[in-house]
């Protein structure tokens, strides 16, 4: 059953016991190097054939002659490093300084000075297509507030949450990997917590947002080492909303108010939102006639104008205020 099984795929070009794993795509970068991590499998029937002195090439499809061969690994058109041995059936393979002609599907063949010659064509899912980047892609930069990415450029967040800002790279060739660096318009420098896979590289900024942040922009830059360095870069730009703080009140003009001069309180916060402004004067209760907006002008003052005046400035986030003396001197007086 097993064997007539067996003959059956043979018809169809597949010889039994011969399966190769390898990834059907691999994406290079012109000038770096690739990475193909190969294991392959005998027909049993050969094992015997199998030594360390195997020959492990690399063909492109439709080409006749080998284009890697490891008993002589810089002849061929592609030049790199098979790694392991053909005992242990490993067919990992590096190629260096891969350009735009490189482009193409590849299969890998066993050959041996016995009868175990075996071209891995079939079927089409052994072999393995490369595809070539003129220049590395840009890295992928990620928001996440409470846990939920966010996709917009410009990241709405509130004063005291969490965020986590997830730079990533794609490693093409490990031997060369980039490197991933953050900048701000922030005074202090940032850097990230970094992690890397054999494919990715990942830099991670977590941090407490503060209104110090507010109309930052965050840029991950990718470096790849290539002829020369080749940079990439993508931003986000954080926008805080906070309560508000630094309120304070000024006295327009200032110093000595004379009586029947103008005068005018000068309230200022900052905030995220904006702010709206309520005017109280000594005591607990609002000005009347109520008073609101930034300033608030005494056209034709006298003394009983003077006293505490208090701004009082709220938005959704919080409320704060601040006070000045304001003290009108009669003209004739002193
Ligand atoms: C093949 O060789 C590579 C590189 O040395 C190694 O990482 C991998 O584990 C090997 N695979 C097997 C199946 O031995
Ligand atoms: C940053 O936050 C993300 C998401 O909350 C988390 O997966 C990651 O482990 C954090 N990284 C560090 C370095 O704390
Ligand atoms: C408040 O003002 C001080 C001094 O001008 C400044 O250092 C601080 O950053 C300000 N805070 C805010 C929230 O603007
Ligand atoms: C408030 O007064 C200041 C000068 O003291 C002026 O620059 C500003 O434009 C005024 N704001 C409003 C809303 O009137
Ligand atoms: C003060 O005078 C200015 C211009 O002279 C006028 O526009 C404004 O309405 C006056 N304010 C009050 C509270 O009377
Ligand atoms: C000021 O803003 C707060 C919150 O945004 C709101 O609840 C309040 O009614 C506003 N006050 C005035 C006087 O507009
Ligand atoms: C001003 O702020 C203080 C402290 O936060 C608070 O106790 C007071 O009631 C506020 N006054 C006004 C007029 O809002």
């Amino acid at each position: 059953m097993i064997s007539s099984f067996c003959l059956f795929i043979f018809v169809l070009g597949v010889l039994c016991g011969y399966k190769i794993r390898l990834p059907k795509k691999v994406k290079a970068l012109e000038g770096s190097c690739v990475f193909i991590t190969c294991t392959f499998d005998i027909d049993q029937q050969y094992k015997d054939d199998l030594t360390d002195s195997a020959k492990r090439m690399w063909f492109k499809a439709g080409g006749s002659t080998a284009v890697f061969d490891s008993s002589s690994s810089n002849t061929g058109l592609l030049k790199g490093k098979i790694f392991g041995t053909a005992t242990q059936k490993n067919c990992t393979t590096r190629f260096d300084d891969v350009d735009q002609s490189h482009r193409g599907s590849y299969y890998f063949r066993i050959e041996t000075n016995g009868k175990l010659k075996h071209s891995y064509t079939e079927p089409t899912y052994s072999q393995v297509q490369i595809g070539v980047l003129g220049s590395p892609p840009k890295p992928t930069l990620s928001v996440f507030k409470d846990q939920q990415k966010v996709m917009k450029k410009e990241v709405e967040v509130i004063e005291g949450s969490s965020v986590s800002l997830r730079c990533s790279t794609k490693i093409f060739c490990p031997s060369r990997p980039p490197s991933l660096t953050w900048s701000s318009s922030l005074i202090e420098s940032v850097t990230g917590q970094q992690y890397q896979s054999q494919t990715e590289l990942i830099s991670d900024l977590n941090f407490t947002v503060s209104h110090r942040h507010h109309r930052v922009t965050f840029t991950c830059t990718a470096a790849h080492q290539l002829q020369k360095q080749i940079t990439k870069q993508e931003s986000r730009l954080l926008s805080v909303q906070y309560a508000p703080k630094n309120t304070s009140v000024r006295i327009n003009p200032a110093g000595l108010v004379l009586e029947g001069r103008s005068v005018t309180l000068s309230c200022s916060s900052d905030a995220n939102p904006a702010v709206n402004y309520t005017w109280y004067r000594d005591t607990e209760r609002p000005l009347n006639p109520v008073q609101t907006g930034p300033n608030l002008t005494i056209n034709n003052t006298d003394p009983t104008h003077s006293g505490r005046y208090y701004c009082t400035v709220e938005n959704k986030h919080g409320t704060q205020n601040s006070s000045v003396l304001l003290d009108v001197q009669c003209e004739y007086y002193e």
